[in-house]
């Protein structure tokens, strides 16, 4: 496809979801998250050369939420042997219950079923914590890093919104150190998780940095993040628990693998070709942007971009 239909198939997805945009309800669990226009919608496509188009709202930042918890997994699993530790310490099979649900937790005795509901994110941190000392500013660098954008940073408003209300977390957090799952205190280990779900980035951020997803493990200079292998199991994990109980609906519908966020972000991976984010902050009763959601099943059903 040449660039213009590339610029006018965004175009076109945009225009596809413009009646659902506004539809959902903004994420109120987190204060701080309600001050976001529920209009607003963007979208970029970056390429595995480095293009990057966009639409709509695609420059502006947003709080990237859970979709930080795919970069705290590849920058863990980066570390070789003792990043892939952490899978004795957390599993791989989708949960079924909303993301921040504790209902397993005991009955599996403390092993969070996946690296993306919030039990399993807060393992993740806490392993890349205890590899290199500070797990939210390795992720804030390596955004900083593949975007290209210097000024991306941490929303310290929405991170204290989180912390002041984030009893649900805290629970799991110490249920996770009652079973022994946690190396660092778990009031660390909250802090980081906070500080990275808190990071204000934007389509055109998110999509640049996510690439390395779609150039099988190879960052946007070239050099290697993760093996091969890696690149496609996190690719894979994603697919079946990106979007939480809402993932065969998500792989059914847009048919890539994809990671959510409450502020309304998803990071979809096109292996080989790029990787798409769109951004719209009402969502679903999963948690998952609706707008965007459409946007990326109208994207690939007009390219025919999809894993399958
Ligand atoms: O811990 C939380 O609840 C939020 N910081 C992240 C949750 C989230 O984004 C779930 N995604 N759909």
């Amino acid at each position: 496809m040449s660039d213009v239909n590339l610029h006018q198939t965004l175009y076109d997805a945009m225009e596809s979801a413009r009646p659902v945009i506004g539809r959902g309800n903004v994420a109120d669990y987190i204060p701080a998250l309600t001050e976001v226009d529920p209009h607003a919608f963007g979208m970029a496509l970056a390429t595995v050369d480095g293009e990057v188009y966009g639409v709509g709202d695609w420059e502006q930042p947003f709080s990237i939420q859970s979709v930080s918890k795919l970069f705290t997994l590849a920058l863990t699993l980066s570390h070789g042997p003792h990043g892939d530790e952490l899978w004795k310490r957390v599993g791989r099979e989708p949960s079924g219950n909303r993301f921040n649900s504790l209902v397993q937790l005991e009955t599996e005795h403390g092993i969070p079923r996946n690296p993306f509901i919030n039990a399993g994110a807060v393992v993740v941190t806490d392993r890349l914590h205890t590899l290199t000392g500070d797990a939210a500013g390795a992720v804030r660098g390596f955004l900083r890093t593949e975007s290209g954008n210097r000024h991306l940073d941490t929303d310290a408003r929405v991170a204290a919104s989180e912390a002041l209300h984030g009893h649900r977390n805290a629970a799991l957090a110490h249920f996770l150190a009652s079973y022994g799952n946690l190396e660092n205190p778990v009031e660390t280990v909250l802090d980081h998780y906070y500080a990275h779900c808190s990071i204000a980035a934007s389509c055109r951020d998110l999509a640049l940095a996510g690439g390395f997803l779609a150039r099988h493990g190879l960052r946007s200079d070239g050099a290697r993040l993760l093996p091969r292998s890696d690149a496609k199991r996190i690719n894979a994990v994603l697919l079946t628990c990106g979007m939480y109980d809402a993932a065969g609906e998500f792989a059914y519908r847009v048919g890539l693998p994809g990671k959510s966020g409450v502020g309304g972000g998803i990071l979809a991976v096109i292996p080989g070709r790029g990787t798409l984010c769109a951004w719209s902050p009402a969502l679903d009763p999963a948690g998952n942007s609706l707008a965007a959601v459409h946007a990326l099943d109208a994207f690939t059903t007009m390219t025919g971009w999809s894993v399958f």
